[in-house]
């Protein structure tokens, strides 16, 4: 008889529960969708509805996010590409820029020419995703999210800083732990189940990289992870990369969306964040 490691074993088991699950939601949706059509609802029913589907959006986040973890941890072959970081980063930005708006905070983004890394891009997309997700949920109206790149010696640096509240110094070594969520001072409620950081350090570790956070209590925080370059390839593509060579700032919601990133982790294709994540309960 085979025996399997435990986190091989574990992630079959996700990947079975999770694909069990999805009908069964999107089912539920369906029905909950079409309760919208049966005739006008009422005020009361209609906040029912909406706290229904955020429930369901929130369950197939989380479903989402323990298969990659458990994808993580069992070691299984993740394929890795050269991918343009910048254009990766673009494209992440886009997905918030709605959420931002409404909460009329900036995103500014500096990223000058970068060497190519090698990466596989839905999984590394997922973890700046829930950097600049945090960045803006867990921070203040009119607040500013800034996204710097540069080259270090043989790796690229990546910051995501923000105008939050912060994080107090004896939360912050527990940040990356799972399902860890800090007790705000204003007591506010803000909606996550603490994966969001645990997948960012699980997938930069797994592309060499490495990820800390910096803090200061009603000034805000800093997230700095680094990946190294693929020195190798670096300058056949100096001409591709060095498209990237721009200040943006923050443009208007709905701006006009690239090229979309690499479909090589079919799980992750629901892993940008719903923005109803980002409304507080
Ligand atoms: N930019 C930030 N500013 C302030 N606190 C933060 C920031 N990013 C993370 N945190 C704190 O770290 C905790 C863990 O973050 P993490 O992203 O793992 O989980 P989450 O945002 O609570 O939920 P989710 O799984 O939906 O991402 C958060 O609950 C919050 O207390
Ligand atoms: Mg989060």
């Amino acid at each position: 008889m085979s025996s399997k490691p435990a986190e091989e074993f574990n992630y079959d088991l996700m990947s079975i529960v999770v694909h069990d699950l999805k009908a069964p939601i999107a089912s539920v949706k369906g029905f909950i969708d079409m309760l919208e059509h049966l005739g006008p609802l009422n005020e009361r029913q209609l906040q029912f509805v909406e706290r229904a589907m955020k429930g369901l959006e929130r369950m197939e986040q989380l479903v989402a996010d323990l298969l990659d973890l458990s994808r993580l941890d069992s070691g299984a072959a993740i394929e890795m590409k050269p991918c343009n970081l910048a254009q990766l980063i673009y494209e992440t930005v886009e997905m918030y820029e709605a959420t931002a708006a409404e909460h009329n905070i900036t995103i500014d983004v500096y990223i000058p020419s970068l060497p190519p890394i090698n990466a596989n891009t839905p999984l590394l997309q997922r973890a700046i995703s829930n950097l600049i997700g945090n960045a803006i949920k867990y921070n203040r109206d009119g607040g500013i999210v800034a996204i710097q790149a540069r080259k270090e010696a043989d790796f690229v640096m990546i910051d995501v800083k923000d105008t939050g509240h912060g994080i107090a110094p004896e939360d912050i070594d527990h940040i990356f732990e799972r399902f860890f969520r800090a007790k705000r001072p204003d007591k506010k409620q803000i909606s996550g189940t603490g994966l969001g950081l645990a997948i960012a350090a699980a997938v930069i570790e797994r592309h060499g990289g490495q990820i800390w956070a910096e803090s200061t209590l009603d000034e805000g925080s800093i997230f700095h992870f680094t990946l190294p370059c693929m020195a190798e390839i670096e300058t056949d593509n100096r001409n591709q990369s060095s498209q990237s060579d721009t200040h943006r700032p923050h443009r208007e919601a709905g701006g006009e969306v690239s090229d979309s990133v690499d479909d090589d982790l079919q799980e992750s294709d629901e892993s940008s964040d719903s923005d109803s994540r980002y409304d507080e309960v």
